[in-house]
């Protein structure tokens, strides 16, 4: 039997082997269990795993973002509030999400085209250029970021759901190492829409724990479909007003 972190990584693996190893946050482990799945490989043990972004440059990444600011904004604060906020998020998942699209495992029409104009060394540059920038945005509703709150932080162990804080941080800058994205100062909209298209299996083409196609996808469609209209919309906000 092959193993699941093996499948994990062939859809990343880059051409050039660069690798470094990453640890296991605890905390992160806590979620997996909570939500029914078994912990991965890097629990036991250290695996190799893939710092794609290693030699990217900022000044290279800025200069090859000048079509991506089109939608994404000046500095990667975009403001279309269904076109990603890409400022101070982790490279490690934007060189991964780039790699994604790019092979059509990530599942969109207007982005495709777009990483496939870039060379692998371009998504390490401008990957290291969009974390090297600060992440300006919006406020939260004051109807709905308090509920939301509660939900990020402690999830709901009674329905099996697990805290976002443990997996994307407690001010939510993610996690480098696991490639676990940054979600402050994300456009609550966007957000909105990834919680769906993760739920209703739209984000990836037939990701789930037997048959990953993206890393780390799965983890989110399991948390996804558990979480109810409301619920999304409390912690969009409340990520939203995150900085
Ligand atoms: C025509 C508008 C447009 C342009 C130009 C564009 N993007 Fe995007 N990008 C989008 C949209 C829309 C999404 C959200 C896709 C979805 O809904 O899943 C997105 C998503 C992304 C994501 C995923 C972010 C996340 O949080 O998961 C990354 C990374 C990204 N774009 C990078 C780039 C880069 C790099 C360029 C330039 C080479 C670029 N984009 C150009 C519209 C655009
Ligand atoms: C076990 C770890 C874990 C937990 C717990 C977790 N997430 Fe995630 N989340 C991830 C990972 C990993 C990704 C990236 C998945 C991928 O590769 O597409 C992600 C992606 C996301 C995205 C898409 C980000 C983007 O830029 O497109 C949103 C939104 C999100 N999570 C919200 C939440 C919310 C809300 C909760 C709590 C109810 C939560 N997550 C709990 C690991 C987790």
């Amino acid at each position: 039997m092959s193993h699941p972190v093996e499948a994990l990584a062939g859809a990343c693996r880059r051409q050039d082997g660069k690798a470094g190893r990453r640890p296991g946050p605890l905390a992160a482990l806590a979620a997996l269990a909570a939500i029914g799945l078994s912990a991965p490989a890097w629990a036991a043990a250290p695996v190799l795993t893939l710092y794609p972004y290693g030699d990217g440059a900022v000044a290279a990444g800025a200069a090859k973002s000048a079509v991506c600011a089109a939608c994404h904004g000046p500095n990667g604060n975009s403001t279309n509030p269904l076109w990603p906020r890409l400022a101070g998020q982790n490279a490690v998942y934007l060189d991964e999400q780039l790699q994604l699209f790019k092979a059509g495992v990530r599942n969109n029409p207007v982005m495709m085209p777009m990483a496939t104009m870039l060379s692998d060394q371009d998504i390490d540059n401008i990957s290291v250029y969009y974390q090297a920038q600060t992440p300006l945005g919006d406020e939260a509703d004051p109807s709905y970021w308090k509920a939301g709150q509660t939900l990020y932080d402690y999830g709901d162990p009674s329905r099996s759901i697990p805290a976002c804080r443990a997996c994307h941080g407690p001010i939510g800058t993610g996690n480098l190492a696991s490639g676990y994205p940054a979600l402050r100062a994300q456009h609550a909209q966007y957000v909105i829409k990834e919680l769906q298209d993760f739920a209703s299996g739209a984000r990836y083409a037939g990701a789930g724990p037997e048959k990953p196609q993206s890393r780390n996808g799965y983890m989110m469609a399991t948390i996804a479909k558990l979480l109810t209209p409301e619920e999304i919309r409390n912690v969009a906000s409340y990520v939203q007003g995150m900085r």
